[in-house]
């Protein structure tokens, strides 16, 4: 719509997104990835640089180009993605992580490519990742709002709620990503936008009009808070 053309309600706003599948490596030439295209991350990237924030992208692997005029740094798995959000966290005002981060990542990662020669059947040793959503709230600075979204396939409400709660964070953006045509690896998308205080509801639209609607409500959070 026109009307958003006009708007840079985001000025004086350091925003820090992250954005895409982050990978976890088994061997010099696989990986343990996910399905997510980037497309959510980096629409509120573009949206918010076009209203006037400062945008800083910490990109997982994605086909996408860079947006204009937002800083972007690339990179691969959950320990890079976490080092980047930490590296930029003091400047942030407002933290949005779309990226979906492995939870898992192998413990011993082959230095050399792994052969088929004998083996019918392996196991891979899994660990945990960090939780860097975790570690963003308990490390932002006092007024740095901190948004979250959960994909989720059951109890899509619930589980957000959930999330909301454990993770401490402002919001959460949640979908369900059971549901064909929207989510992981789609244009458009729906969900709710979770806080203490209520549900909005985003029906089925763009992703680049559900990242202003995100926008929105994160300036609406803004409102009695001292920043
Ligand atoms: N997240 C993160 N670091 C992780 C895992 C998740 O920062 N190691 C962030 C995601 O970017 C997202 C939010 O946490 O903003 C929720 O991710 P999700 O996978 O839904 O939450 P989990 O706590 O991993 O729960 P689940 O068991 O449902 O995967
Ligand atoms: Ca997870």
């Amino acid at each position: 719509e026109a009307w958003r053309q006009e708007r840079r309600d985001f000025t004086g706003e350091m925003v820090l997104v992250t954005a895409g599948g982050t990978r976890e490596p088994i061997d010099p030439v696989r990986f343990i990835g996910n399905r997510s295209s980037g497309r959510m991350g980096y629409a509120v990237a573009e949206a918010a640089k076009r209203r006037g924030a400062r945008v800083v992208l910490i990109s997982a692997p994605t086909t996408l180009p860079c947006p204009a005029g937002v800083e972007v740094e690339q990179v691969v798995s959950v320990e890079d993605m976490r080092a980047a959000v930490m590296a930029q966290l003091n400047e942030a005002t407002v933290v949005v992580m779309a990226a979906a981060v492995s939870d898992y990542r192998v413990k011993d990662v082959a230095d050399r490519k792994m052969k088929r020669e004998g083996a019918q059947a392996i196991s891979l040793e899994l660990a945990g990742t960090v939780d860097i959503l975790r570690e963003v709230v308990g490390r932002r600075r006092d007024g740095t709002l901190v948004v979250g979204f959960a994909a989720e396939t059951e109890d899509v409400v619930a589980n957000g709620r959930g999330k909301l709660e454990r993770k401490g964070v402002d919001a959460v953006v949640v979908n369900d990503v059971s549901k064909e045509g929207i989510g992981f690896d789609s244009e458009q998308n729906a969900g709710s936008f979770l806080t203490k205080d209520g549900t909005v509801e985003f029906p089925v639209m763009s992703k680049v009009e559900m990242a202003e609607r995100i926008l929105d409500e994160v300036l609406k959070l803004r409102v009695g808070t001292a920043h």
